[in-house]
């Protein structure tokens, strides 16, 4: 039986969604019985080059393409910010699931969202939408359900993570470092939101809704940014045997919960220590479980890997 997707947006998050759901269609189909297609795609402009040909599936500029389609089961959202909310409840009260990687919309509407998808019986997915492909939000949710998660501490920023992990091992200050962050794409040409800790303090806001069990607000998180951190304070944390990394730390002591997201001095044999370049990771402390510590490629990596790819594709005339 096939189960079809309408795509909203077709950026470098979306052609790889395309690709991978054709590549990966027949092992899904062997795992469950369902074969997943792209139905339809939702884009600005039909005629721009995405590094993808389109074989089966339709592009279209009107989301009620998408939305009003009986045939189509399950939403993914690519577009990124605010926007898409109004697609989303309306995919959502039209029954389908809806799959997003979108932390702004999640950690701003998330309550809203979830209420709409329960009302109707439905899903919505949002692994993605912190730490790229690392399996934090499945974890939290459901495999760690019988303990009482007590502490979460996540460098859960990857371009702030470059930034500083540049500036401790080539002594070089800031600006330099986020000059190259930007060169190599992992920064925006506006890199506020990365490097005032307001992307952290957004995913923050979601795992710290998960794993405490309680609805968190982005002003309950203390929020400061790593742009004062000067080359002369990394070279004094590694003297005095530290390293100095944008933490996000939610803690729960007895249902008082601590927010927050700040550079941070690590010991140097602490794990989180070791987690460099734009790489994320997450430790997390159950009363059951113990210690525990997710580590893999966030998003900022995934993305250059997921343009790279596009890029190779394309080159390949595929
Ligand atoms: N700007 C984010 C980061 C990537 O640097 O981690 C998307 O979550």
């Amino acid at each position: 039986m096939q189960i079809r997707i309408g795509l909203l947006g077709c950026g470098t998050v979306g052609a790889g969604v395309v690709s991978l759901v054709r590549r990966r269609a027949d092992r899904v189909a062997d795992m469950t019985g369902l074969r997943p297609i792209v139905k339809t795609i939702l884009v600005r402009d039909t005629q721009k080059d995405r590094g993808v040909s389109f074989i089966d599936e339709r592009l279209t500029t009107s989301p009620e393409d998408i939305l009003a389609d009986d045939d189509i089961q399950i939403v993914v959202e690519t577009i990124g910010g605010i926007e898409p909310k109004t697609y989303i409840l309306e995919a959502l009260s039209r029954g389908k699931h809806v799959v997003t990687a979108n932390k702004d919309l999640i950690a701003l509407h998330g309550p809203e969202i979830l209420q709409t998808a329960a009302a109707h019986g439905v899903s919505v997915l949002f692994e993605a939408a912190v730490g790229g492909a690392i399996p934090l939000v499945g974890p939290l949710k459901e495999n760690l359900t019988a303990n009482e998660v007590t502490d979460l501490k996540g460098i859960i920023n990857g371009t702030t993570n470059f930034i500083l992990s540049q500036m401790t091992t080539r002594h070089i200050d800031f600006a330099e470092a986020l000059q190259m962050a930007q060169e190599l794409g992992y920064a925006e040409a506006d890199p506020s939101s990365d490097v005032d800790g307001l992307d952290a303090a957004r995913k923050l806001v979601i795992l710290a809704s998960i794993a405490f069990h309680t609805e968190v607000h982005l002003s309950d998180v203390r929020v400061e940014g790593i742009r004062h951190i000067t080359a002369t304070d990394v070279r004094y944390a590694d003297e005095a045997g530290y390293v100095i990394k944008l933490l996000a730390v939610g803690r729960d002591r007895d249902g008082e919960l601590t927010l927050a997201v700040r550079p941070t001095l690590i010991p140097k044999n602490h794990p989180l220590a070791h987690v460099s370049d734009a790489y994320n990771a997450l430790f997390v402390r159950g009363d059951a479980a113990g210690d525990l510590m997710f580590f893999g490629r966030g998003a900022v990596v995934c993305r250059q890997r997921a343009r790279l790819s596009a890029i190779s594709l394309r080159s390949c005339g595929i």
